[in-house]
């Protein structure tokens, strides 16, 4: 056993998670929840709902669930909440984004219908391709919006009488920028919110505005959001956890699965084409260049850091890799991703693998917005604080410490993961040395 293990507070009372962005992800997350808990689902994707930990050795045939071996609050314990500028309740948000079948949700319709959006913050200028929403805050200043932010978050807190709170940023995807002056630490931000300043985003004044309200929060989208060293600042002085960046799921989830794998046989990459259709809402933000690049860069990332190219030049250096996303209305949720490997094998010989992965993307990341809320209330009561690099496995971006490369092989991710929750409840860490079967 660990020598200290640190307390954590148990998961009384109810959990609200309030997801800014009530489209296809949020609402299908929800309705899947809701469904659960009824008894008339399961809850297939979600690791804190379905996973078991192996503790101690192999022979010890110890092998809990998850959630009975950490203290996670319970799904009868949820309550949802969120913000969007379309102020459809999140039973008509999910039968426009059309991802669940209308006998699922109709057997859920009461609950969907009281989730109400709250109206959003939101600019055009940094979501470029939606049209006729219809609740939009207006204030002075982007301080003044956050401080109407916490005013809801403080509302939702007393009316579902929630005993903690957790916000994961379900919304569209911003604009690619790069961090600013205004960015780099908490005096300046606050600043730019009271000016204003344009290179503040909407989902920047929502983390903001959690983190002021002693809430944790997560980042599904790639924007920065909280991955900025004011963001940081401010979560590590209100001892908050945060984590992001883009759900991991879809294309580049296999992309994490299949990489690791060649390289851990050391063949040789020469070339990865992606390329996927899709046709929801965000399918169609993400037909704006501008929000393009954001997932561009979140999704191109991840080989770099699996293959290492610096340590590997003759299997990885020259690897041509592309990515694209193209909007097709008559796929709706059910996105197509394509994938064509060029590969290298002994004496350099060609090979290649194509992938076509017939995906339904709200269906994989609902489960990780679930997982994602128990795990960061897990960690606020834990009285763990900053970036939570232990959740990596839910992230095509994983955000980390500054400087630090991230690592996004799937299973380097899971078993850290893993090893964190055995650290939290003070079991020993496993290596997987295996030696000690061996011994006398
Ligand atoms: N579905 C997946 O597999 C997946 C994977 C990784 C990341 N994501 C990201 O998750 C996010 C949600 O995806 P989705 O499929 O639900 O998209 P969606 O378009 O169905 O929903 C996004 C919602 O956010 C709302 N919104 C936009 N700006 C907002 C703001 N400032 N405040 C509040 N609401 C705002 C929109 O009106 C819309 O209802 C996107 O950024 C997407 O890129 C999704």
């Amino acid at each position: 056993m660990a020598e200290t293990v640190p307390e954590v507070a148990p998961a009384t009372g109810k959990l609200g998670i309030l997801t800014p962005g009530m489209g296809a992800v949020a609402t299908t997350f929800y309705a899947g929840t809701l469904s659960i808990r009824k008894g008339y689902s399961q809850p297939i994707g979600s690791l804190t709902q379905m996973g078991h930990i192996r503790l101690g050795k192999r022979t010890e045939k110890r092998n809990p669930m998850i959630k009975d071996f950490v203290p996670l609050a319970g799904l009868d314990d949820l309550e949802f909440g969120g913000w969007d500028p379309y102020s459809d309740d999140a039973y008509t948000s999910a039968m426009k984004a059309g991802v669940l079948q209308p006998a699922h949700l109709e057997a859920i319709g009461e609950e969907l219908r009281m989730i109400q959006p709250m109206p959003a913050v939101f600019s055009p200028d940094w979501v470029k391709r939606l049209e006729g929403y219809d609740q939009v805050k207006d204030a002075r200043t982007k301080m003044d919006l956050a401080e109407l932010l916490m005013e809801d978050i403080e509302r939702f807190r007393t009316q579902h009488e929630c005993e903690r709170l957790v916000m994961i940023w379900c919304g569209s995807t911003e604009v690619y920028r790069e961090p600013a002056a205004v960015h780099q630490d908490l005096e300046a931000f606050e600043k730019g919110l009271k000016i204003s300043d344009p290179n503040i985003a909407p989902s920047q004044i929502y983390a903001y505005a959690a983190l002021q309200a002693g809430v944790p929060f997560a980042n599904g989208a790639p924007n920065l959001t909280v991955d900025f060293p004011a963001m940081m600042e401010l979560a590590n002085l209100r001892g908050l956890p945060i984590c992001g960046k883009d759900f991991k799921t879809g294309q580049t989830l296999i992309k994490t699965m299949v990489a690791p794998g060649l390289k851990a046989r050391m063949l040789g990459i020469k070339g990865w084409f992606s390329t996927n259709i899709l046709g929801n809402r965000d399918g169609e933000v993400l037909d704006d260049p501008e929000s393009f690049r954001s997932k561009e860069v979140s999704k191109l990332g991840v080989l770099e850091t699996i293959l290492q190219p610096e340590v590997y030049p003759d299997l990885y250096s020259d690897l041509y890799h592309v990515v694209r996303i193209n909007y097709y209305p008559p796929r709706g949720d059910d996105k197509e991703g394509w994938d064509n490997i060029d590969i290298v094998g002994w004496m350099g010989y060609p090979m290649q693998i194509k992938i076509d992965f017939l995906c339904k993307d709200s269906i994989l990341a609902a489960p990780i917005v679930l997982d994602l809320a128990l795990f960061l209330d897990l960690a606020a009561r834990a009285g763990k604080s900053g970036v939570q690099e232990w959740l990596s496995f839910y992230f095509k971006s994983p955000q980390t410490a500054p400087g630090l490369y991230p690592e996004n092989d799937l299973f380097i991710q899971s078993t850290k993961l893993k090893n964190n929750l055995r650290a939290l409840m003070g079991e020993e860490l496993i290596t997987h040395l295996g030696t000690e079967y061996y011994e006398e």
